[in-house]
């Protein structure tokens, strides 16, 4: 089996830059959510990153819309289209799914399939109102699922919906923080996202690249501010524990 390591390096072969990044959350499927549109623009998303090994595509699953079978057989249309006009000029893609909060979501025995393929990593998003204390149990109870390893999509844009001393919890337990490109790409936001990198509280970075113009993939930019303010080891750090992840070998 080819790992996700072996792929990276491939990339990084025909691109000698430094890193193998890995884009942890992207909307590039064609057709399958609020993401790309066509397999046209996924192609010039995917032709837009050019220091991105490996891309995660990560569609939107919401339970009350969909069964996990349904979201599968749609994900698997979107990729067959997509895979038959990929040749190596672009980044490696695995499979996933941004699984969005539902009450109930720590019982739920379906969430395997919608990890990203070939490890347990599950991308969960949470609600963008404040979070109830069902909502901060379930994310936690989670979390501490041993079969399980919770990344927590796009981690800043919350800020807002929950108290400093319930995300102390979050912080505290073994879910995994994902943030987006555009938190170290904004003015007002980069000082803090270099920061929460310095301090090792982001551990994955994603565009969570909706289209090739609007929300178009920005980690390339993201990687550049991280390496001219913290030095490509900081960056190096980040995409060494994506590559571990994804080759189901867990985050140490
Ligand atoms: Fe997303």
């Amino acid at each position: 089996m080819v790992t996700a390591m072996a792929m990276a390096n491939t990339r990084r072969r025909m691109h000698p830059v430094l890193t193998a990044m890995v884009d942890f959350h992207t909307h590039i499927l064609p057709g399958v959510d609020d993401g790309s549109h066509s397999v046209e623009e996924s192609l010039q998303m995917l032709h837009a990153m050019p220091e991105v090994s490996c891309v995660i595509a990560t569609p939107h699953f919401y339970a009350w819309e969909n069964t996990p079978e349904r979201f599968l057989r749609r994900r698997t249309a979107a990729w067959e289209q997509l895979r038959e006009r990929l040749d190596d000029t672009v980044p490696d893609i695995r499979l996933g799914a941004e699984v969005c909060y539902f009450e109930g979501i720590c019982r739920s025995d379906e969430l395997h399939s919608l990890c990203i393929e070939g490890t347990n990593v599950l991308l969960l998003e949470m609600p963008f109102e404040k979070w109830s204390s069902r909502a901060l149990h379930d994310l936690l109870e989670l979390g501490h699922r041993a079969e399980l390893r919770v990344v927590l999509a796009h981690a800043e844009r919350y800020e807002s919906f929950y108290h400093k001393r319930d995300w102390q919890h979050v912080a505290d337990s073994p879910i995994m923080i994902q943030c987006n490109a555009a938190f170290f790409l904004r003015l007002r936001t980069r000082r803090e996202a270099l920061r929460l990198v310095k301090d090792g509280h982001i551990h994955l970075l994603g565009s969570d690249c909706h289209g090739a113009e609007h929300r178009a993939p920005n980690l390339d930019e993201a990687a550049q501010v991280i390496r001219k303010n913290l030095g490509e080891d900081a960056l190096c750090e980040i995409d060494r524990l994506a590559l571990r992840l994804l080759d189901g070998k867990g985050a140490e």
